[in-house]
């Protein structure tokens, strides 16, 4: 044969090939090689009637390692206790689902979960504890303390329930309690019928919530070492990996998951961030946490599966030595403004002055982005998302007081605002519910 016959030969046969793959992927997934009998037995007569009605929900549940297993839609969709149920196609099956469906075989993960800052107080921080049960209340207090007592957030008020729900609460329901006394969801993290690792260790699924100027974590991973090798390298991880056995082989450059959570190299897996924290970084002047220095040693540890201690300590140096600049810019504006408080010049209303605008953009966007930059490496967010923008803010408020000063006294508020001004020095901070005042 010529060439040229050879290459027709070869191109036609890999067209039928293709062509018979096509067509296969074309019927359904229970006639594709899949074990047919035993998935219609572990599935029954839910996806039988759902890979008409819903059939995504199906395709993603038959990749996961739940299908593999063997658990079945009921498993998950009965009522959990304390659930209210609905008949369902001669079925009962809960209204909705939670933490708890998940938490009856996975006790372990829920209840790290549950005492982590992704539960209680990540509600509260929000909607203060209207919603919360006694007993719920009291375990997110046994925690954290003064965290989930505390009142509703004053921006989300300002602001309007429109806002809070579509904004806010799409984020922190993390944590929601719920009516059946359990906390939140799981499957922000897993998803709902995936429920898989591998999408855990994934940065963008901690990067929904983890992002913009105010907790910049996934645009600073993004710009990291970390993160370009993870892209750079992605294909040949394994993000699959059973957690039990993950390596440095599955997974040799960190996601969030990583460092945050993950049991590398025979560590320990936790469903609780704080266990490796050692700051409250998110807070306007940043106090160490209690139990801080036990949550470093083993953030370090997690960074010593991979590097050398020299360059690790130092890399902490240099980080706590951005956190302790950071706190001195951020109290040296917090105090021009509560002395123009204290002076009658502000009222005690928060956000209704310019100024109070420009001192809490200063802490909440651009000293956490320094912060959060220098201890996950994204320089560009330690100066000009962070310090830069400081230095620039704090002119602003200089300038801003002189003018004030000079314009004296409003007539309107003045009364109203010195009688205000012990309790509340309802500053920007305060109001946004970070205060570090009220850091326990
Ligand atoms: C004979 C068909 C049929 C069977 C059997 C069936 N379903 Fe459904 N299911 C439906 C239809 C239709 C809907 C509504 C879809 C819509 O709203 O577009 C639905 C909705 C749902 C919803 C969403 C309910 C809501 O209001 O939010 C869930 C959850 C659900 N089914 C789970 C199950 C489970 C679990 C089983 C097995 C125990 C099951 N279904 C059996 C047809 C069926
Ligand atoms: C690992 C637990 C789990 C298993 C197994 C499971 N589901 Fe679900 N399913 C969920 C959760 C969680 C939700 C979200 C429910 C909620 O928000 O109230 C959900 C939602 C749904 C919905 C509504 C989807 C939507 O987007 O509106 C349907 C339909 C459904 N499931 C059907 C099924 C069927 C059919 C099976 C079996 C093939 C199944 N589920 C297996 C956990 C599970
Ligand atoms: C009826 C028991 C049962 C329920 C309910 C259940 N799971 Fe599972 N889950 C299992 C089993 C069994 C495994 C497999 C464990 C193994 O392979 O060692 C598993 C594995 C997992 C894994 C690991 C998956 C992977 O990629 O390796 C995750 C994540 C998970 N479940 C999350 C959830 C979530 C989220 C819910 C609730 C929406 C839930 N599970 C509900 C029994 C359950
Ligand atoms: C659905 C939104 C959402 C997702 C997804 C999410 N988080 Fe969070 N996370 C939050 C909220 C809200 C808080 C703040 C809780 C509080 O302190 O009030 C938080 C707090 C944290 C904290 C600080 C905990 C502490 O003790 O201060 C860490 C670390 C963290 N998350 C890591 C992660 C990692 C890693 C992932 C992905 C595996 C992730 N988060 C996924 C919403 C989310
Ligand atoms: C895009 C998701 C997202 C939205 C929207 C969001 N947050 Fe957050 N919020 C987070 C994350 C993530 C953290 C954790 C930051 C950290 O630890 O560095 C957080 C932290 C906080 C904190 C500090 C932690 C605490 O417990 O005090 C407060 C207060 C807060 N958010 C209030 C709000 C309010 C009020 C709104 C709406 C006006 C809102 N958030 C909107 C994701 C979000
Ligand atoms: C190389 C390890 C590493 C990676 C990767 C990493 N972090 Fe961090 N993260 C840290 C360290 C170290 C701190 C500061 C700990 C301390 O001293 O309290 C931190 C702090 C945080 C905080 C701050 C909590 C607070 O007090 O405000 C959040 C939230 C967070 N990381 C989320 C993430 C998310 C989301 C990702 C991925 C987009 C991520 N991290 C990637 C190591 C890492
Ligand atoms: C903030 C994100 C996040 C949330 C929320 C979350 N998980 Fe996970 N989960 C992870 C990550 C990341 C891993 C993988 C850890 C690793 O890499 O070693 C994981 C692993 C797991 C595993 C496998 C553990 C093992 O040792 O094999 C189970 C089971 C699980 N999660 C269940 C749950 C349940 C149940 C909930 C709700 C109570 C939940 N997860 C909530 C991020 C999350
Ligand atoms: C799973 C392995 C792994 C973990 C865990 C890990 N790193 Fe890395 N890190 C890497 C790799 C790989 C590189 C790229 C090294 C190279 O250039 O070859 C890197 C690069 C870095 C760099 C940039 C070095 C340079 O000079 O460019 C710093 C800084 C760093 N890591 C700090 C940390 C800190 C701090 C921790 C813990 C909080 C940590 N890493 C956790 C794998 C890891």
């Amino acid at each position: 044969m010529s060439f040229k016959q050879v290459f027709i030969a070869v191109f036609l046969g890999t067209a039928l090939i293709v062509a018979a793959l096509l067509v296969n992927a074309r019927r359904p997934a229970n006639e594709r090689g899949q074990p047919t009998a035993e998935l219609v037995r572990a599935t029954g007569k839910c996806a039988e009637c759902h890979r008409r009605e819903t059939s995504a929900v199906i395709d993603e549940y038959e990749r996961s390692r739940h299908a593999a297993k063997g658990i079945v839609c009921l498993d998950c969709h009965r009522p959990a206790e304390g659930q209210a149920s609905l008949e369902h196609r001669g079925f009962t099956i809960a209204r909705s689902l939670t933490a708890k469906n998940c938490a009856q075989c996975h006790a372990t993960e829920y209840d790290q979960f549950a005492r982590s800052r992704h539960a209680a107080p990540s509600w509260a921080a929000v909607n203060g504890p209207k919603d919360f049960s006694d007993a719920q209340k009291a375990l997110g207090e046994r925690f954290h303390k003064g965290w989930v007592d505390r009142p509703a957030n004053a921006i989300a008020s300002l602001e309007g329930d429109p806002a809070i729900a579509s904004g806010c609460n799409a984020c922190h329901a993390i944590g929601k309690p719920n009516a059946d006394g359990s906390f939140g969801t799981c499957t922000n993290c897993h998803a709902r019928h995936a429920a898989s690792v591998a999408l855990a260790r994934e940065p963008t699924t901690c990067g929904q919530c983890h992002m913009g100027p105010d907790h910049s974590q996934v645009e600073i991973y993004g710009e990291s070492k970390h993160g370009a090798l993870y892209q750079a390298q992605r294909a040949s991880m394994n993000l699959a990996a059973d957690p039990k056995h993950l390596t440095t082989v599955d997974m040799p450059v960190p996601t969030c998951a990583t460092c945050h959570l993950s049991g590398l190299e025979g560590l320990k897996v936790t469903h609780d961030p704080t266990e490796r924290l050692t700051w409250f970084l998110f807070a306007p002047i940043s106090t160490r946490r209690p139990g801080g220095e036990q949550g470093q040693l083993q953030m370090k540890e997690v960074c010593l599966k991979c590097h050398a201690r020299t360059g690790v300590d130092a890399f902490f140096t240099n980080a706590e030595a951005v956190l302790a600049a950071t706190n001195e810019k951020v109290a040296g504006a917090t105090a021009v403004v509560k002395q123009l408080r204290d002076e009658g010049l502000l009222t005690a209303k928060p956000f209704d002055e310019p100024i109070e605008f420009a001192e809490f953009d200063l802490w909440h966007y651009f000293g956490r982005t320094a912060k959060h930059g220098a201890f996950m490496g994204g320089a560009d967010f330690v100066q000009w998302h962070g310090n830069y923008e400081l230095l620039r803010l704090r002119r602003e408020i200089d300038h801003d007081a002189e003018e004030l000063r000079r314009a004296g006294r409003p007539a309107a508020s003045a009364s109203a605002s010195a009688s205000a001004a012990p309790s509340a020095s309802a500053s920007a901070s305060a109001a946004a519910g970070g205060s570090g005042a009220r850091t326990p």
